[in-house]
């Protein structure tokens, strides 16, 4: 019996260690993988990320009678493999910014079933977006108001929008994603009257085809309660604008924001029974305030991608300094993986290979920029005869790593590689020396 196994939780049912206590993803030995393709790396497990977004199509369907969309929110992970893997399961995507419109129109994602959204959206970028064929925007404030209907008047088309409305929740998660709060960046509050003002003016522009309300309130929420409050205060604000302006909103986006398990003392996505005890409270909400219900959309990233995905890294030095702490030091960082640095966010790290009787050591895991905030985590108990050239795992990797990457330091990012079925395939090279130069003039 391998001892190491008896004391770590391995978060996900797709990682496991095979009889020799080699961790495994996917089914696939990590150790084969980091030789073809070097570390760091970036691993997807596709049927699981197929998995997610079924979970998520069938949630809808059962809890809302098929009156819903799901839109992949594709920050959390964008490049053309996701995108392709989105249309054949038949999923909308949200989209942020022209990069991600046009990786997903790279990879032949049928736009038509992208919403666009951001805070600041461009002339350009309004525009790029018609160019395209994006099928609805998600209109921040006035001014995009102003511009979307003049690019849509240039077209002569009526363009497909929802309004961002800021309902006033404070979602408890981490505060730079509490994004529902009154003094929020996004949106139009309820609370001010200005979500009620920007409602008329969508209703007063011609090229403006108003089909209703999105919120996002924050990510990484656990407390299905948060949307409980969320529905209420949208469909009476919906309820409001079909008193003051006879206009019925089609469809109420609820945005995304189901937490994940990045470690063991939190619980793992339930989406199902988030989406149902939705559909239920709304049909409740519905009936008090006398209004039909409308066509109900998620838009979740983390939860459809975070346990799909694994960093692997190798080990570089160990350095103890007596009396006070152990660095384990890895051939990443956080130009691969800002999360601990900007949010301080928990993750599970485990050595790939066994380390029968070895006793453990708290360490700190950092990365290799020149800078001492680069760490990927605090006080991961890891065996004390850990060597250069072992593999470390990070799990949950999947949500925001790639898509949060930089080039800092002029490190070349890690490349990223789908398994399926016992085979591994590349979605994204590993970038070398030659791509950071190839901008500079
Ligand atoms: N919809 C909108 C409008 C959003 O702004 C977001 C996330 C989502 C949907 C998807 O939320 P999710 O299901 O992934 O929680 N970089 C941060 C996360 C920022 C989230 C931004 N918006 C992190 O690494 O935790």
């Amino acid at each position: 019996m391998i001892n190491i196994q008896n004391q770590e939780d391995l978060i996900s049912e797709n990682v496991s260690r095979d009889a020799k206590g080699a961790l495994t993803f996917a089914g696939q030995d990590l150790s084969t993988l980091a030789k073809t393709y070097g570390t760091p790396l970036y691993l997807y497990d596709e049927d699981r990320i197929r998995m997610r977004m079924r979970a998520y199509l069938s949630a809808i369907e059962k809890a809302f009678g098929g009156r819903g969309n799901v839109q992949y929110a594709s920050k959390a992970a964008s490049f053309k493999r996701i995108y392709e893997i989105a249309a054949e399961e038949g999923m909308g995507i949200d989209v942020v910014s022209v990069g991600e419109i046009y990786t997903a129109y790279a990879a032949g994602f049928p736009l038509s079933r992208a919403y666009f959204h951001s805070n600041n959206k461009t002339d350009s970028d309004v525009a790029f977006a018609m160019d395209h064929g994006v099928g609805t925007f998600v209109a921040d404030n006035a001014e995009e108001l102003y511009a979307i209907d003049r690019e849509a008047a240039h077209r002569n088309i009526r363009q497909r929008v929802l309004l961002r409305i800021t309902p006033g929740i404070d979602p408890h998660t981490y505060a730079a994603v509490a994004t529902g709060k009154v003094d929020s960046k996004f949106g139009s509050a309820i609370e001010t009257g200005q979500a009620a003002r920007i409602t008329a003016l969508a209703l007063s522009l011609p090229y403006v085809s108003l089909a209703g309300f999105h919120c996002h309130v924050g990510s990484q929420i656990f407390d299905a309660s948060v949307y409980l409050s969320t529905q209420k205060i949208m469909l009476t604000f919906i309820r409001d604008m079909y008193k003051a302006h006879g206009f019925l909103a089609k469809e109420l986006d609820l945005g995304g924001g189901i937490g994940v398990r990045y470690v063991k003392d939190q619980p793992a996505p339930d989406i199902e029974g988030t989406l149902s005890s939705v559909a239920e409270a709304m049909k409740e909400t519905c009936r008090e305030l006398e209004i039909p219900m409308p066509a109900v959309s998620f838009e979740p990233g983390r939860s459809i991608v975070a346990d799909a995905g694994m960093a692997l890294y190798s080990v570089g030095s160990v350095k103890r300094i007596p009396g006070y702490k152990t660095y384990v030091s890895v051939d990443g960082g956080m130009s691969d993986n800002p999360r601990f640095a900007l949010y301080g966010s928990p993750y599970t790290v485990l050595p790939v290979l066994p380390h029968d009787g070895a006793e453990s050591e708290i360490c700190s895991v950092v990365g290799r920029l020149c800078e001492s905030g680069d760490i990927l985590q605090e006080g991961v108990s890891l065996p004390a005869d850990l060597v250069r050239g072992e593999l470390l795992s990070m799990l949950t990797a999947g949500a925001y790593q790639y898509s949060m990457a930089s080039n800092y330091n002029r490190i070349p990012r890690p490349a990223v590689v789908m398994l399926k079925d016992g085979k591994a395939s590349l979605a994204v090279r590993r970038e070398t020396v030659e791509d950071i130069v190839a901008l500079d003039i």
